[in-house]
């Protein structure tokens, strides 16, 4: 018995495992220009991905508050998800946010955005904030050789 209890443990991990993705660049972009993202955003969407998870869609955080972010977008449980079932104001189970499907993701995260701005990711405001494409020493991706619309 223990041992197939071990065994479905361990084909879940490696389920959660392969589910896993640390995106590119020019993939995020991708997807978020396939959203109604802003356009102009999206070298901030993604340095604020670089900054809050590496573009891990997997990362999870757990706060000394006992809330958790999660995702990519490093959610918080808080307000925006619900750890045992659908739930906060986007909606969702917080694990669900862990997938390489980012799609929910994105919707969560805007309606982060429509509520408080950028200024709701610590990452961004300490890293992509004060940068611009202008820049020389700047923090936002150079999307110039990426295909996406
Ligand atoms: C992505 O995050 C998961 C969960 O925190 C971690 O196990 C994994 O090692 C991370 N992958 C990379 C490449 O950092
Ligand atoms: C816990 O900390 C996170 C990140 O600082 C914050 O977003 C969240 O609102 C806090 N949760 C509580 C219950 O105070």
């Amino acid at each position: 018995m223990k041992a197939v209890i071990f065994v479905l443990v361990l084909i879940g991990w490696v389920g959660v495992q392969v589910h896993a993705k640390i995106y590119l660049s020019c993939e995020l972009a991708k997807e978020l220009g396939s959203s109604t993202i802003e356009r102009h955003l999206i070298p901030h969407w993604i340095c604020l991905a670089q900054a809050e998870s590496q573009m891990n869609t997997s990362k999870v955080v757990d706060m000394p508050n006992k809330s958790s972010n999660y995702g990519i977008f490093q959610i918080n449980s808080k307000d925006y998800c619900s750890k045992d079932r659908k739930g906060g104001l986007c909606n969702i189970k917080c694990s669900d946010l862990l997938d390489d499907n980012i799609k929910d993701d994105i919707k969560c995260a805007k309606d982060i955005f429509a509520r408080d701005g950028f200024k709701a990711w610590k990452g961004w405001v300490n890293r992509c904030k004060s940068t611009s494409t202008t820049e020389k020493n700047n923090a936002l991706p150079n999307l110039i050789n990426c295909q996406y619309k």
